[in-house]
């Protein structure tokens, strides 16, 4: 068996960071070696030389767990950057034009190589993402995930009113396709799978019956939805479901919420719902680049934390604006601090790594360097570029530069991808 170490300053998190002073909550390495055989990690430790392993060295660049992204749409892909003013409008104006096109094997098959591309050039390692209505959407995403020997999460749109009559699947047909993916794609390779009922406007009552269905039928199964991204979407919800008391009612009602369900945006929640996401254990999403682009409105982050809420972060695309941890890092930083809230560089890190895996449910499996973990790692550099490297030269400590990492890091600051122990971001084409 081969075997690999990784040299490098090692930076792992342990446990959620009560501050910036937590140092017990994280494990850094000066001159660390992380050992990999097999695709795992099988230890972690100080540097000692190894005459019977190929040893990489990284110093003086950071390696840490690769970044674990709750929450994108890869049929997106095209429509970043599209000029709209809110979700529904952007939803109607693009959106649903756009995944149209994935009826197409073929468009399905190059975008979904582009977009995982993409992740990897910005650090991302595993991701949760929204195919299109269309089964064969699905199949290229995973398809192209078993390829590059990725753990990704994803499924099929279900959406059956409020939208084109090409994208609109049938409560039926919803239900079957679905169930037929799950056997087709969860648990193969490193593929998982989310039932995933777009949100409660473009599914009809018998079509929530039919996700309430197959999340009983399939507890194994994440589940990811939308919730409260936007007044209007509310409103409109409320209309559509006038016997559920509140937005996260209607979930509740139909039986969707829990462990495994990931509920994107999550900003504008009253009392009573906080508390039912905290008593399900359900997860709340924070989009923060795509929230600032559609207007959208500040999630609470720390409102949801007093309650007890589990929440991840991600990036959101097509709505989010980058495809990078580190400017949604960013982003966030600065939703927070218009909140009156502060975000530590500590707690960003961890949220973009161990803070989404346990989100998954999947600690132990990645999001830590740790071993028994997957090898999936990012070497960063904080010097990428000049005006990095300009700011680099005054920095003191470990938050300093996480700090300088989020607020002016991008692609360019990944400087390596490993998936399951193999270079991935060097190996990229067209680099
Ligand atoms: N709500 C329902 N669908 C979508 C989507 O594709 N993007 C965003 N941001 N919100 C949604
Ligand atoms: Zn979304």
């Amino acid at each position: 068996m081969s075997r690999t170490i990784l040299r490098g300053r090692v930076l792992s998190f342990i446990s959620e960071p009560q501050g910036l002073d937590d140092h017990a909550s994280y494990r850094y390495l000066e001159d660390g070696a992380v050992t990999i055989e097999d695709g795992k990690i099988v230890a972690v430790g100080d540097f000692v030389a190894d005459d019977n392993a190929e040893i990489i060295d990284h110093r003086p660049h950071l390696i840490l767990p690769g970044f674990i992204d709750m929450h994108l749409h890869y049929v997106q892909s095209q429509i970043i950057a599209s000029y709209a003013g809110s979700l529904l409008e952007w939803l109607n104006t693009y959106t649903f034009v756009e995944e149209q096109k994935f009826s197409q094997q073929g468009h399905a098959n190059a975008i979904a190589s582009s977009f995982y591309d993409e992740l990897i050039r910005n650090g991302t390692t595993t991701a949760v993402a929204y195919c299109s209505s269309h089964p064969r959407s699905v199949d290229a995403y995973f398809a192209e995930a078993e390829k590059r020997n990725m753990l990704m999460v994803g499924g099929k749109v279900m959406m059956d009113r409020n939208a084109p009559e090409a994208l609109c699947d049938t409560a039926q047909s919803s239900y079957d396709d679905t169930k037929e993916l799950i056997g087709r794609w969860h648990g193969r390779g490193r593929g998982l799978y989310a039932v995933s009922p777009r949100f409660a406007i473009t599914s009809t009552p018998a079509q929530m019956e039919a996700a309430q269905a197959l999340v009983a039928e399939h507890p194994e199964c994440y589940v990811q939805t939308h919730l409260s991204e936007n007044d209007a979407e509310i409103s409109f919800s409320m209309e559509l479901y006038p016997n559920s008391p509140d937005y996260t009612g209607i979930y509740e009602d139909y039986g969707i919420l829990g462990p495994k369900t990931l509920l994107g945006h999550s900003i504008h929640l009253n009392h009573r719902e906080t508390r039912v996401l905290a008593e399900t254990g359900s997860v709340a999403v924070f989009c923060p680049t795509s929230n600032l682009f559609l207007g959208s409105g500040l999630f609470d982050r720390g409102r949801l934390m007093q309650a007890g809420v589990r929440i991840g972060i991600a990036t959101d695309i097509g709505g989010g604006t980058n495809y990078g941890l580190l400017r949604t890092l960013d982003e966030g930083y600065k939703v927070l601090q218009l909140r009156g809230q502060r975000l530590t560089p500590f707690n960003s890190f961890y949220m973009a790594t161990l803070g989404n895996a346990r989100a998954l449910s999947l600690e132990g499996t990645i999001g830590a360097i740790a071993p028994g973990n997957a090898a999936d790692l990012i070497v960063i550099n904080a010097s990428a570029t000049p005006a990095m490297a300009l700011r680099m030269a005054t920095v003191t400590t470990l938050a300093e530069e996480l700090f300088l990492l989020q607020t002016l890091g991008d692609d360019r600051s990944i400087a390596e991808v490993y998936v399951a122990g193999a270079r991935a971001k060097s190996t990229l084409g067209g680099l």
